[in-house]
């Protein structure tokens, strides 16, 4: 996605990690406030994410991550328009209280991180960005794909699941999380 401005210079890296702060780590991008045009690329992305779940509303807004303790990891590509850079999409994560069912039906209280919503641009979509997304995501976390909640994958992110982590059958719940076989691997069903 591109913008008026030089992408570039409000994220110096690949990847940033933005939290409720709005900051990627450089103080001034020269003109505008860079705060205002981080909002500005989230707000899009935002939008264009609900658009291709086809969901009524945005679910990721900068003033949702203000609000919230949860991460967003922004991709960009620096070498595209024109040496500018493009924003190529983003993913959010962040713990959740969530009543699980696991194999057996059993409840199990878990707050597992979740990941919550997850976009890469329409043309830049099966070229790898979304791979590279999630494995950064999974180091910095510190966290294996199987032990993440997902709160109502698409059939799209269920594919990608599946081709890139082997991540097959979801536990059936009667929420709108899909967790794996493996997931309930250091949890105990509630007495
Ligand atoms: N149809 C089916 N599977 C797809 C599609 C598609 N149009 N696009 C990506 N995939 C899956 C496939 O497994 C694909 O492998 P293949 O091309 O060999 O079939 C694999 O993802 C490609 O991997 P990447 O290139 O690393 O993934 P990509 O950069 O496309 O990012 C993502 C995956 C984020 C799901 C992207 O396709 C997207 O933004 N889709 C639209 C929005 C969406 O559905 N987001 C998930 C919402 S649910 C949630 O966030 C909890």
């Amino acid at each position: 996605m591109e913008f008026p401005f030089d992408i570039n210079a409000l994220f110096p890296e690949q990847i940033s990690v933005l939290d409720q702060h709005l900051a990627a780590g450089r103080k001034s991008s020269g003109r505008g406030d860079p705060q205002a045009l981080i909002a500005r690329v989230i707000d899009e992305l935002g939008k264009a994410s609900a658009k291709a779940q086809q969901l009524p509303a945005p679910i990721t807004s900068a003033a949702k991550l203000q609000t919230n303790t949860h991460q967003l990891y922004l991709l960009k590509d620096g070498e595209l328009n024109g040496g500018r850079g493009v924003a190529v999409g983003f993913l959010k994560v962040g713990y959740k209280k969530l009543f699980l069912l696991d194999q057996r039906g059993a409840h199990v209280e878990t707050e597992p991180l979740c990941v919550l919503d997850f976009y890469i641009t329409e043309n830049l979509q099966r070229h790898g960005y979304g791979q590279e997304l999630f494995n950064f995501m999974l180091q910095h976390k510190k966290v294996e794909p199987e032990l993440l909640a997902y709160d109502r994958p698409s059939p799209k992110f269920l594919a990608f699941l599946k081709k890139h982590y082997d991540l097959k059958e979801g536990v059936p719940q009667v929420n709108n999380f899909v967790v794996f076989n493996g997931f309930f691997r250091n949890t105990a069903a509630v007495p």
